[in-house]
């Protein structure tokens, strides 16, 4: 078990809960070799992860971010300054997390981030390559929408990223997972992917998003202002 180097289809997700495990589906389904923590040990994460996404491999955080270059973090946004700052050095960081005030709390911060709150979380990861994506869409919609390349109804997905490298890579990833991938632009353009922005939570076709991206002049609304995913 070790990543090969970017590029490769180990995939690591931290957050093994509703938006954690569609994802870990949707990667098996894709044929990445998956690991996938929650904040403590394997065997209380093992049982949701053999039925939720079988095929996957329950592990701890530390274990997840040797097992890929590739990382998804999918666990409510307060948490993420739990880990240590240089525990994704290097990785690839996909950031999946929404801002929802009832959960991550109405000050500090997450609730005023004029850039978005991706960048804080680049900040203080700040060894690793942040890419915004996969927080776009509802686990159930991501879920029901996801299907291979060229079939009727596929949706977009964005990803947002300041480092091209990386962009390209999660773009693969998006693709692999069961949708048409869109370049969003800067990680500070990842704004437009957050609760409130123009392209949050619904399912629109990649040229959709591409335009109502192009031109978005965002100004997110309170987080209480759609449905919570
Ligand atoms: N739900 C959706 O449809 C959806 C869609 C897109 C994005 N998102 C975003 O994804 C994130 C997770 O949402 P969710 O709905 O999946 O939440 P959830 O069902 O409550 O699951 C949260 C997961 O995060 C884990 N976790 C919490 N703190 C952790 C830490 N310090 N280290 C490792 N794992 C930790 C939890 O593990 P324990 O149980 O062990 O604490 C749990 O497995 C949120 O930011 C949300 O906005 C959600």
């Amino acid at each position: 078990m070790s990543s090969n180097g970017a590029g490769d289809r180990y995939l690591g997700i931290v957050g093994a809960g509703k938006a954690g495990t569609a994802i870990a589906r949707a990667a098996v389904a894709g044929g990445y070799d998956v690991a996938i923590s929650g904040s403590g040990s394997a065997e209380r994460i093992q049982l949701i992860v053999e039925v939720l996404a079988p095929g996957a491999r329950a592990v701890t955080t530390e274990e997840v971010a040797r097992h890929a270059d590739l990382i998804v973090l999918a666990i409510p946004l307060h948490r993420f300054q739990d880990l240590r700052r240089d525990l994704f050095a290097g990785k690839i960081l996909v950031d999946a997390m929404n801002y929802w005030d009832e959960i991550d709390g109405v000050d500090g911060p997450f609730a005023t981030a004029p850039a978005g709150t991706s960048v804080l979380v680049q900040k203080w990861f700040s060894s690793a390559r942040v890419v915004k994506s996969l927080n776009h869409l509802g686990y159930f919609k991501f879920e029901k929408s996801r299907r291979p390349r060229g079939m009727p109804g596929r949706v977009g997905m964005a990803a947002a990223g300041n480092d091209p490298a990386a962009v390209a890579l999660v773009l693969q990833l998006i693709d692999t997972l069961g949708f048409d991938a869109v370049d969003a632009g800067s990680l500070e353009s990842g704004l437009a992917l957050q609760p409130g922005g123009p392209i949050f939570g619904a399912g629109h076709t990649a040229k959709e998003l591409s335009n109502l991206l192009s031109r978005a002049a965002v100004v997110p609304l309170p987080s209480s202002s759609g449905a919570r995913i």
